[in-house]
Order: structure tokens, then C-alpha cells, then sequence
């Protein structure tokens, strides 16, 4: 299975996006944050960010929306450039339906779980996503740490013979990444351990390879 990094820009630099996702280019997705101060609570970027470094930067678009009602705002991150719609299956919104706007728009669809989620819930509608993404830190900030007893969602997810991508969000590093490896994930978020760091695409590559020799 392909071992994809996706940077989060929540712990990039907002005054100087279009450098900063220079600085990422070697990753596999760009991992965009959106919150609304209402489902988790901070606010971060909405749409119209979102579309204006689209037009930047080649590396798809991995959208995370922390969001309250992520049916209503389908179409705006559509048309924005998501190319991966990923929300919350404790949005407000129906979930059934939402998957069907955002195939419908013809984005791929990722259902993320909070930490204290089961992942039973995401079961019945694993034949329409692209990807669940386990969270493994509260949704909300970046910089906390990886929670390790998220892995057996991983695990369950894969012997219940899932086959789409599993992604991992939050606090994911050099060392943590090979965890949510072994349990089974392939796509990983990283925020801090990448724009932290003195050289985010060697940082990408050693979270890649880790990832892949785990
Ligand atoms: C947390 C966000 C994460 C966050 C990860 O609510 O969904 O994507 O940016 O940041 P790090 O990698 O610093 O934990
Ligand atoms: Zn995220």
C-alpha cells in the first residue's frame, strides 16, 4: 500500500502561504484545516483561502473540515479545489447524505472519527469513502500528543477487511508514524513535526520511509 504524507498548514506560516507549501512540494496531499470555531474551538481558514493557494500549489488537496454542518459548505470546498472532502461523522449533518453531495460534486469522501468515537459507527458507509481518517488527538489544535491507544480503530478497520486509505491526524511524528504503520494507516497527517522542523522535505521523506519500514 502507497504511504502517503499530508502536511497540515495549521502549523504553517499564514503570512506566507505560497512559500511555505513550496517548502512541501515532495508531500503526496496538503492537509488544509477547517475549522469554525463551533464543532471544535478554534477558527482557522474557510473556502476562499482555500482557492486562493489551489491556484499555488500542484499537490492535492486533503480537506479536513472541523466543521459544524459540512453538507451545507460541500460545494464551497468543491469549488475551492478539495480534491479528498473529509468531515466529521459528528457533524451536524446527515452523513448518508453528505457522502452523496460530495460524490456527487465528484470529490472523493473521507469520514473522520474523534478520539472518543467508536469505529464501529464508520462501518456502514466504508464502501462509499476513499478514507477514514482516525484522529489521534481532540480535533482542534495541532501540536498535541499522539494518542496511541487510537491504534486498534486502525486495526479493526483493516481486519474487517477495509481496503481504502486509513489516515491519522494528530500528533504524528518521525517516531509515532511507524505505530500508526504497523496498526494498518498509509495516509498521515503531520503539522508540527514537519513545518517545525529545519527542512520540511527531508522531513517528509524520513516520515515516508519510516512509514514504509515499519
Ligand atoms: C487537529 C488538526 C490536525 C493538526 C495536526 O485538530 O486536525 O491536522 O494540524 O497537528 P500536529 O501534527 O501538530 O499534531
Ligand atoms: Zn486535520
Amino acid at each position: 500500500m502507497d504511504m502517503k504524507i499530508s502536511p497540515s498548514i495549521l502549523a504553517s506560516d499564514y503570512a506566507n502561504l505560497e512559500s511555505e507549501l513550496k517548502r512541501i512540494e515532495s508531500s503526496d496531499l496538503i492537509h488544509v484545516d477547517v475549522m469554525d470555531g463551533h464543532f471544535v474551538p478554534n477558527i482557522s481558514i474557510g473556502a476562499p483561502v482555500t482557492a486562493a493557494i489551489k491556484k499555488v500549489c500542484s499537490v492535492p488537496f486533503d480537506v479536513h473540515l472541523m466543521i459544524s454542518d459540512p453538507l451545507k459548505y460541500t460545494e464551497d470546498f468543491a469549488k475551492a479545489g478539495a480534491d479528498i472532502i473529509c468531515f466529521h461523522i459528528e457533524s451536524d449533518s446527515d452523513t448518508e447524505k453528505t457522502i452523496d453531495k460530495i460524490l456527487s460534486v465528484g470529490k472523493k469522501a473521507a469520514l473522520a472519527i474523534k478520539p472518543k468515537t467508536p469505529v464501529e459507527e464508520v462501518i456502514p458507509f466504508l464502501d462509499r469513502l476513499s478514507m477514514v481518517l482516525v484522529m489521534t488527538v481532540e480535533p482542534g489544535f495541532g501540536g498535541q500528543s499522539f494518542m496511541e491507544d487510537m491504534m486498534p480503530k486502525i486495526e479493526k478497520l483493516r481486519v474487517l477487511g477495509y481496503k481504502g486509505d486509513i489516515e491519522v491526524d494528530g500528533g504524528v511524528n518521525p517516531e509515532t508514524i511507524k505505530l500508526a504503520a504497523k496498526a494498518g494507516a498509509n495516509v498521515f497527517v503531520a503539522g508540527s513535526a514537519v513545518f517545525k522542523s529545519e527542512n520540511p522535505a527531508d522531513t517528509i521523506t524520513l516520515l515516508r520511509n519510516n512509514a514504509i519500514n515499519a
